[in-house]
């Protein structure tokens, strides 16, 4: 083995993000690509966003405001805090990250659902955390219970991605609440709504609403889902001001961009344009899932902006045959190897993957 990087490194498999449009066009020599692979939103941020951007008066040889604080206000206001309780990530991917870095130190142990979102997993191994990756009933339902059976006394950190990629499924507010009471005191719990924004079910409850069953928690939100601004890596934790004190001590310096920072406060101040999105995307939703199920194929119940599509063959040769199809979804590790992750897209987006996929099924090309 290499003796480039620590051994706990070299043993990490790299975050398989979803494959770019430009790169399947390269490859294939394939125009026309859509891409559902990454659970983007297919209607863009909002008009104010874009002009905000456009407005050419955004200093880039200057280095951005370091704390943020025009967005960190706009973000308090929204939320009814204080900004003392905001941090902000490069993407919420980077204060998953920092998160790790800054709570658990090596030997200590975190708690994360398997399948979920890989980064808690990566975030642990970098810091040499032990952990447990409690499996999801019949890979998809949450329990609390089985949560908090795995918490141990070195448990520091548990990760709940609610609802959860890439299941799509979610823990209800009581039950969110209970887990969030019974954990040790030490532990603290990240909730991850980077996708709450789609969720219509009445039992949901963002954990914003939970605050005060717990001391030590840190919710996770990002403006790269709902709100369409992937390519600007803009997410947010909200915890207590002793949480965002200690994350800053880590902090890169300057690590959200001026236009991130610029375009994100412009898109909250559309909350119009993110309900029609997120209505459009919830309505396809249901139409794609009953769609997929008519086909013969069983859908895991989603409350998040993807399905989870059980295809009962080798899903990454389904993902392989989509390719060439021009359509790009995201094969699934074990124990999901016979599913594919669906993007809800526009209408002729979700037309597109369905007759790309029924034709494969059909012609048995896998
Ligand atoms: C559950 C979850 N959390 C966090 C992220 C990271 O999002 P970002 O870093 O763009 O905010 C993703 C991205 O796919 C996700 O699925």
């Amino acid at each position: 083995m290499s003796d480039l990087a620590a051994p706990h490194i070299l043993a990490l498999t790299a975050y398989e993000p979803g494959k770019p449009e430009d790169e399947l066009k390269r490859e294939l020599g394939i125009d026309n690509v859509v891409k559902l692979a990454s659970n983007e939103n297919p209607y863009g941020p909002s008009p104010k966003a874009i002009e905000a951007l456009s407005r050419g008066s955004l200093q880039l040889h200057r280095y951005p405001d370091p704390s943020g604080h025009d967005l960190r206000q706009a973000l308090a206001v929204h939320h009814g805090i204080s900004a003392e309780e905001l941090c902000l990530g490069n993407g919420s991917n980077e204060l998953i990250d920092l998160i790790c870095r800054v709570v658990a130190t090596r030997g200590e142990h975190a708690v994360f659902g398997s399948p979920s979102f890989p980064c808690y997993r990566i975030g642990s191994v970098a810091q040499e955390l032990r952990f447990t990756a409690v499996p999801l009933r019949d890979h998809v339902h949450w329990s609390v219970d089985d949560l908090l059976e795995a918490v141990i006394p070195e448990t520091k950190l548990l990760f709940v991605s609610n609802p959860n990629n890439p299941t799509g499924s979610y823990i209800a507010k009581g039950e969110l609440a209970r887990l969030l009471r019974s954990l040790p005191e030490r532990v603290l719990a990240v909730i991850d709504e980077a996708y709450f924004e789609y969720v219509d079910a009445e039992d949901f409850a963002p954990s914003t609403e939970l605050r005060e069953t717990r001391e030590r928690l840190a919710i996770l939100r990002t403006f790269s889902k709902a709100y369409g601004l992937a390519a600007l890596r803009v997410g947010y934790a909200i915890g207590t001001p002793e949480l965002v004190t200690t994350l800053n001590r880590l902090r890169a310096p300057f690590n959200v961009g001026t236009p991130g920072q610029v375009a994100a406060l412009a898109a909250l101040t559309d909350p119009a344009h993110l309900r029609t999105s997120v209505e459009a995307t919830v309505h396809d939703r249901a139409k794609l899932a009953k769609a997929l199920e008519t086909t013969g194929l069983q859908v895991a119940p989603s409350q998040a902006n993807f399905l989870l599509v059980d295809v009962q063959r080798p899903g990454r040769a389904i993902y392989e045959a989509l390719l060439h199809e021009g359509v790009i979804v995201r094969a699934m590790p074990a124990p999901l190897e016979s599913s594919i992750r669906v993007t809800v897209g526009k209408p002729e987006e979700n037309e597109r993957f369905l007759q790309a996929l029924q034709r494969v099924l059909r012609e048995s090309r896998v």
